[in-house]
C-alpha cells in the first residue's frame, strides 16, 4: 500500500529547516508541517507578527509565512509532541566541525544529529520515515539507523506501538539568498535510501511541484556523497578562479574577461566563476573538511591533499587581500579609518558564517586599523559576536588603539575614512555616489573592490585610488 504522508515534523528551524518546510507547506496544503527547535528565541521569532523580524532573511520567505503560518505550517519548541504525531521527520540541525577530540578541525560534530535520533527513537509512533536534510559525512545515515534501532528505549514499546523506522538522505542544494527560488524550482531533488515505499512517499511530496524527471533516486551513500561532492566542486571553481585572479593582477589580464571567455565554453559553464574575497558560508569549508577526513580515513591521502589545496587557496586569497590593503596604505594602517562595506558571506542574506569579511576584518584590526562596518542586513550583535568571540578566546590581542564601529548608514561608515573595502556584493554598493563619497573621505583615499561591482571609473574621476580583484592595478 502506498504510504501517504499527512504530518511532517522538522527538527531544526534554521536556514535550511525554516525555508524548506515553508515551501513544502505551501506546495502541499494537505500536509501539516511542524517545525521544532530547542532554541526558544528562534521559535519566538518565527512566530513574530511583524514579518520583518523573522529570524532568517530570504527573498520570498515572508510571503509564504504569511500565507501558511497557522494554517498548515507551525513553529514550536514542543519537540517530543511533534515527533509523536509525525509520519515523516526531517533532521535539519546544525553539524559544526569538531573543535576537539578525534577528527578535530575536520570531522563534523554529530552530537545534535545523535540527540535528534535518540529523541525520535523514544517518541515516534508506528512507521516513521526519518529524512537526513543536514549535510553530513558519508555513512551518517548508518549511525542514525543504529540509534533508531538499538537505542536504549524501552524495547517493549517497539512491540506495543509497533515502532519501525526507515532512513532516507535528501540533501539540500539551496543557496542562501535564493533559497526559496531554489526550492520552488530545483535543478534536481536527490533522494537516497533502500526502502522503496519510503522513497516513494518522499517522491510523492516533491511531485506536488517538481517534475519527475528532476527527482533522482540513489542508494543512501551515493546521495550523501553527492552532496559533499557538489559543494566541493563548487568551492573548487571559486578557488580556481581566485588563483587566476592573482595571476591577472601580476600580468595585466582581466579576471572578468577571462571568466567570460572560459565560461562561454559549454563544458565549463559560466556559473561560479566570479572571483572575490574567498568563499564563505556554512557549507563549503565544512564539507571539504569532511571529504578530507573521509579520504584520510580510507588511506586516500593523494585525494585529500588535492582538496586541502582548495581550502588553502581560499585562505590565501583572504590574506592576500588584507596584505594589499596594508601595502597600498603606505605599509601601515595603524590608527587609519577603514570603511568596510558588507559583512555577510554573500549578498541577500544576513548570514555571516565563515564570511571572508570576518578574517579580513580580523587582519585589519590586528594591524591597528579603526573599522567602520556597514551591512544592510547583518545585525550589530552578530557582527560584534563574530569579532568579539575572537577577543574573549584571546586568539587575537586587539591593539588598544583600534576600534570597531558598526554603522547604520553607508555615509556614516565612510565619513573621514582613508579607505573603503567592499566585501559583499550588495546591490546598493553598485550605485554609490562617488562625488559625495570622495568629499567625505580623507585624502589620499582608496577603494578596494573585492567583488568587482563598483563603478571604478567614476570613483577614479573623483580622485579616489582604486584597486580591484583580478586586474592590473598599477596600469589602470
Ligand atoms: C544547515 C544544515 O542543516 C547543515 O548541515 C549545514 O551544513 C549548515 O546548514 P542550518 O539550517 O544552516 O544548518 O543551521 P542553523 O541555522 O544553525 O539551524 C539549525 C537549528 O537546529 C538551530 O536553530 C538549532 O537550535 C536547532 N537544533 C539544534 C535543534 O532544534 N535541536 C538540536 O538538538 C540541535
Ligand atoms: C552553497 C551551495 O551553493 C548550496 O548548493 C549548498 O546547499 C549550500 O552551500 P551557499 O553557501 O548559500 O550555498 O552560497 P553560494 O552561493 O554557494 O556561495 C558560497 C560562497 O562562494 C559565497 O561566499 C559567495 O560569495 C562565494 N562565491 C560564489 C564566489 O566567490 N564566486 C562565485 O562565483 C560564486
Amino acid at each position: 500500500m502506498e504510504c501517504q504522508i499527512k504530518n511532517i515534523c522538522c527538527i531544526g528551524a534554521g536556514y535550511v529547516g525554516g525555508p524548506t518546510m515553508a515551501v513544502i507547506a505551501q506546495k502541499c496544503p494537505h500536509i501539516q508541517v511542524n517545525v521544532v527547535d530547542i532554541n526558544r528565541e528562534r521559535i519566538r521569532n518565527w512566530n513574530e507578527k511583524d514579518l520583518e523580524r523573522l529570524p532568517i532573511y530570504e527573498p520570498g520567505l515572508k510571503k509564504i509565512i504569511e500565507e501558511c503560518r497557522g494554517e498548515n505550517l507551525h513553529f514550536s519548541n514542543e519537540v517530543e509532541k511533534n515527533i509523536e504525531t509525525a509520519d515523516m521527520i526531517f533532521i535539519s540541525v546544525n553539524t559544526p566541525t569538531k573543535k576537539k577530540g578525534i577528527g578535530a578541525g575536520q570531522a563534523s560534530d554529530l552530537k545534535w544529529i545523535e540527540a535528534s535520533a535518540r529523541k525520535i527513537a523514544e517518541y515516534a509512533n508506528g512507521k516513521t520515515i526519518v529524512v537526513e536534510k543536514s549535510t553530513l559525512p558519508v555513512k551518517t545515515a548508518e549511525v542514525i539507523k543504529n540509534i533508531l534501532e538499538f537505542s536504549n528505549v524501552d524495547q517493549t514499546k517497539y512491540k506495543t506501538q509497533s515502532k519501525s523506522f526507515t532512513v532516507l538522505s535528501n540533501p539540500e542544494f539551496l543557496s542562501e539568498g535564493t533559497a526559496i527560488k531554489d526550492l520552488e524550482n530545483p535543478d534536481r531533488v536527490l533522494i537516497g535510501g533502500d526502502n522503496e515505499e519510503s522513497i516513494k512517499a518522499l517522491v510523492n511530496i516533491y511531485l506536488n511541484w517538481v517534475d519527475e524527471t528532476k527527482i533522482l533516486t540513489t542508494d543512501l551513500w551515493s546521495s550523501e556523497l553527492s552532496k559533499l561532492t557538489a559543494n566541493a566542486f563548487l568551492a573548487q571553481r571559486i578557488s580556481s578562479i581566485n588563483s587566476i585572479s592573482a595571476l591577472c593582477e601580476s600580468t595585466g589580464a582581466d579576471i572578468n574577461d577571462v571568466a567570460t571567455a572560459i565560461g562561454a565554453d559549454k563544458r565549463i559553464g559560466s556559473h561560479f566563476l566570479q572571483s572575490g574575497p574567498g568563499f564563505g558560508g556554512s557549507c563549503f569549508k565544512k564539507d571539504i573538511l569532511n571529504l578530507i577526513y573521509i579520504c584520510n580515513h580510507y588511506g586516500l591521502n593523494h585525494v585529500s591533499s588535492y582538496w586541502i589545496q582548495v581550502l588553502e587557496i581560499n585562505n590565501w586569497q583572504k590574506k592576500r587581500i588584507s596584505n594589499i590593503v596594508v601595502n597600498k596604505l603606505f605599509g601601515t594602517i595603524s590608527g587609519k579609518k577603514i570603511a568596510v562595506l558588507g559583512f555577510a558571506f554573500k549578498a541577500n542574506t544576513n548570514d555571516t558564517r565563515e564570511s571572508a569579511a570576518i578574517d579580513i576584518c580580523k587582519d585589519l584590526i590586528e594591524e591597528g586599523a579603526n573599522l567602520n562596518i556597514y551591512d544592510p542586513k547583518v545585525s550589530l550583535s552578530q557582527i560584534e559576536n563574530d569579532l568579539f568571540t575572537l577577543k574573549t578566546n584571546n586568539q587575537i590581542n586587539y591593539p588598544i588603539e583600534s576600534t570597531v564601529t558598526i554603522c547604520k548608514l553607508i555615509i556614516e561608515a565612510i565619513k573621514d575614512s582613508d579607505a573603503i573595502i567592499v566585501l559583499t556584493e550588495w546591490e546598493e554598493f553598485k550605485h554609490l555616489n562617488w562625488e559625495e563619497i570622495s568629499s567625505l573621505m580623507r585624502k589620499p583615499s582608496w577603494l578596494f573592490d573585492t567583488r568587482s561591482i563598483c563603478d571604478l571609473k567614476k570613483a577614479k574621476s573623483y580622485g579616489i585610488n582604486v584597486w580591484r580583484v583580478g586586474m592590473d592595478n598599477e596600469k589602470n
